[in-house]
C-alpha cells in the first residue's frame, strides 16, 4: 500500500506559490484567468483539481509543465523553479496528442527522442512502459488503427517512459465513452495502488466530481472568473473506492452542493445520472415534500424556473436535502435540473395543479414508470397469489449491488412513495408488502 502523505513528513514534490495568470480578451481587454493558487503536491498522493471549463485548469497545468510561464509566481520542482519543460513531469492530455503518422512503439519512444537516450536504451524502456500500460501487442499499430482507449493508453505510456516523479493529468478520461474511461481510471488506480509507476505524485485536472471523488486523496475546488481555489477537502475513502458506498455519494452530494451554491454557473454540472437499474441508490425523500416542491416551484416567485439557493431557502432545506429533492424530481419527471437551477416540467406542475386524489395518481404513475424498484415490487405483489411479499426479499435482491445501509434506505425511499401513491401497501409490523388497502385493480 502507499503511504499517505497526510503525515506531514512527505517530501514536497511541487510547489506552486501565488500563481497569477491574465490573458487578453479578444476586446483587448485583460481577462484574470488565475489569481494567487497556492499548492503543495507531496510524495503519495493523488491531487484534483476540480473545476467547470473554462476556470482555467489547463492553463494551470501548462504553467506547472514549464509550457508557459505564469505572469507572477513561481513553480518548485523539488525545491528548484520550474523554467521550460521539467525533466522529472510528465502530461497527459485529453486529446491524447499522439503522432498519426507514428506506431504505437515510436509514439512511446518519441517521449526520449530529446533527452539523448541512446536507441537500444530507448527501445528497452519503451517496451516496459507499453506492457505496465496493457499495450503488449500493440506495439506496431498506428494510432488510427486503436480504439479511443488504447490511444489513451499510448498517451500514458508516453508519460511514463521519461520515468517521471510527477504526472499531470488533463481530463485524461474525458475524451473517452463512459465504460472506456471507468477501466482505465481503475487500471490506473491499480498500478498507483500496487506501486509499479514510477511516479510519486499526480494531480489530476477534471471537470468530473465523481471522477476527482474517486482518483484523488486531496481535491482542490476552482471557481471561475478568476480561477481561484474555492476550498480544499480531503478525500478519507479507503481503496478501491465503491461509487455507490454511503460514504462516496455523501462526498460528491457535499462537493456537487459547494459548487452550485453561490452565484449561478456558467456552465452546467450534472448531478450524477440515474442508473436505469433496481439497484439505484436512492435518497429518502418524502412523497409530500416532492409535491410540495412543485407547488413551491410553480407559483411566485418561481413561476416554474428556480435557482437552488433561492429555492432551498424558501423551502427551508440544507444543500444537500435540497440536492436530493431535485434529484429525485427529475428521475421522476417532475423537474430538470442544469444551469444550477430547477425547472418545472409539464408533469410537474400538472402535480401541483391537481386535486389530491389526482395528485396520488399521477404521482404513482410516475413512480412506476421511472422507479425500476417500485414497479419491480408492484410486480411480484400482482403475481403472487396472495398479493404478499416480505421485505427480506427485496433487501436481499438489492444487495447483491449495495450496502446492506444502503439498501434498506433506498427501499424504505421505495415504501414511502408506495405508500403515498398507494401503488402498494407495507406492514411495518409483520415487515412485509401486500396489495391489501392500495388500489390492488388499478
Ligand atoms: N492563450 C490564450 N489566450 C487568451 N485566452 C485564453 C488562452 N488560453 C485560455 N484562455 C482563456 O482562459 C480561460 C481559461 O481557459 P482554460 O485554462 O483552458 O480553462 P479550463 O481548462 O479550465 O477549461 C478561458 O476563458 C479561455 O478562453
Ligand atoms: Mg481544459
Amino acid at each position: 500500500m502507499r503511504a499517505n502523505a497526510e503525515t506531514g513528513t512527505a517530501e514536497v514534490e511541487l510547489e506552486l506559490r501565488h500563481i497569477r495568470q491574465t490573458y487578453a480578451r479578444p476586446s483587448g481587454e485583460p481577462l484574470l484567468v488565475l489569481d494567487d493558487i497556492n499548492l503543495a503536491l507531496h510524495d503519495g498522493e493523488i491531487v484534483a483539481l476540480l473545476g467547470r471549463s473554462g476556470c482555467g485548469k489547463s492553463t494551470l497545468l501548462r504553467i506547472v509543465s514549464g509550457l508557459v510561464p505564469p505572469e507572477s509566481g513561481e513553480v518548485l520542482y523539488h525545491g528548484a523553479a520550474v523554467a521550460g519543460p521539467a525533466d522529472g513531469i510528465a502530461m497527459v492530455f485529453q486529446t491524447f496528442a499522439l503522432f498519426p503518422w507514428l506506431t504505437v512503439l515510436q509514439n512511446v519512444e518519441a517521449g526520449l527522442d530529446a533527452r539523448g537516450v541512446s536507441e537500444k536504451d530507448a527501445r528497452a524502456r519503451a517496451l516496459a512502459a507499453i506492457e505496465l500500460i496493457g499495450l503488449d501487442g500493440f506495439e506496431n499499430a498506428y494510432p488510427r488503427e486503436l480504439s479511443g482507449g488504447m490511444r489513451q493508453r499510448v498517451g500514458f505510456a508516453r508519460a511514463m517512459v521519461v520515468d517521471p516523479t510527477v504526472l499531470l493529468m488533463d481530463e485524461p478520461f474525458s475524451a473517452l465513452d463512459v465504460l472506456t474511461g471507468e477501466t482505465l481510471r481503475s487500471d490506473f488506480i491499480d498500478l498507483w495502488m500496487e506501486e509499479r509507476l514510477p511516479i510519486k505524485s499526480v494531480l489530476l485536472v477534471t471537470h468530473n466530481i465523481e471522477e476527482a471523488v474517486f482518483m484523488a486523496d486531496r481535491i482542490l475546488i476552482l471557481a471561475s472568473n478568476p480561477g481561484r481555489v474555492a476550498a480544499v477537502l480531503d478525500v478519507p475513502l479507503a481503496r478501491p473506492r465503491q461509487r455507490l458506498s454511503s460514504e462516496f455519494r455523501d462526498l460528491v452530494d457535499d462537493i456537487y452542493e459547494r459548487m452550485t451554491a453561490g452565484p449561478p454557473p456558467s456552465n452546467v454540472i450534472q448531478p450524477p445520472a440515474a442508473l436505469a437499474s433496481l439497484a439505484t441508490n436512492l435518497p429518502i425523500v418524502s412523497a409530500i415534500s416532492i409535491v410540495g416542491m412543485t407547488d413551491v416551484l410553480a407559483s411566485p416567485p418561481f413561476k416554474g424556473d428556480a435557482d437552488l439557493p433561492a429555492l432551498a431557502e424558501r423551502l427551508h432545506l440544507g444543500g444537500v436535502d435540497l440536492f436530493h429533492l431535485a434529484e429525485i424530481s427529475q428521475m421522476m419527471g417532475f423537474a430538470e435540473l442544469h444551469d444550477g437551477s430547477l425547472h418545472l416540467s409539464n408533469a410537474g406542475r400538472a402535480l401541483a395543479e391537481a386535486d389530491m386524489a389526482e395528485r396520488k395518481r399521477l404521482f404513482g404513475e410516475h413512480l412506476l414508470r421511472t422507479i425500476p424498484l417500485a414497479a419491480h415490487i408492484r410486480r411480484v405483489l400482482d403475481e403472487r397469489p396472495g398479493h404478499l411479499a416480505p421485505r427480506s426479499r427485496f433487501v436481499a435482491e438489492l444487495e447483491d449491488h449495495l450496502s446492506t445501509k444502503d439498501a434498506e434506505r433506498t427501499l424504505n425511499a421505495v415504501i414511502g412513495w408506495g405508500r403515498y401513491a398507494d401503488c402498494f401497501s407495507y406492514d411495518t409490523l409483520n415487515l412485509r408488502f401486500t396489495l391489501e388497502d392500495s388500489a390492488a385493480s388499478r
